[in-house]
């Protein structure tokens, strides 16, 4: 069965155009509720940390630098199916490609400052969320 949640974080570029407000407000007008939230910001080493899986792919560091270049906005995301219907609701990861309406296609810059991560598995939902946030927090 599905897990009822997700986790994702609003990138920096978009954190930087003033647009945390209307992502979340297409976040939850899709149905999803928001279960913990915060601004933070990684430092390149933590970006390393979080993105350890993608280490051996050519974008790796530039993906780093991008995410540690400033203030971010994680958040984890209750909802039926959550995984699945948020990755659907932020579209395809190049934004050249994402479906009109979705968050990338209205938010994304480029396939780098693609404004939004959404977890790609209930494992990774589980992981990535306690990357960030206590247990307390995640109520
Ligand atoms: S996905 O969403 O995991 O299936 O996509 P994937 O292609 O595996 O990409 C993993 C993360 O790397 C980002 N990415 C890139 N960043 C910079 N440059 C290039 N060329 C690039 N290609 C992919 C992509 O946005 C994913 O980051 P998150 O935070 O998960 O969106």
């Amino acid at each position: 069965m599905a897990s009822n949640k997700t986790f994702t974080m609003i990138k920096p570029h978009a954190v930087a155009d003033n647009n945390i407000g209307g992502i979340i407000a297409m976040i939850e007008a899709a149905g999803f509720r928001i279960v913990a939230m915060k601004k933070t910001q990684l430092t390149p080493a933590l970006a390393g940390k979080f993105y350890e899986v993608h280490k051996e792919r050519g974008f790796y560091a530039e993906l780093c630098e991008m995410m540690s270049s400033g203030p971010i906005v994680p958040i984890i995301l209750e909802k039926e199916n959550a995984v699945a219907d948020f990755r659907t609701l932020i579209g395809a990861t190049n934004p050249e490609n994402a479906a009109e309406g979705t968050i990338r296609k209205i938010y994304a810059k480029s396939l780098s400052e693609n404004a939004i991560h959404g977890s790609d598995s209930d494992e990774n939902a589980a992981i990535e969320g306690s990357f960030f946030f206590g247990v307390i927090e995640q109520y």
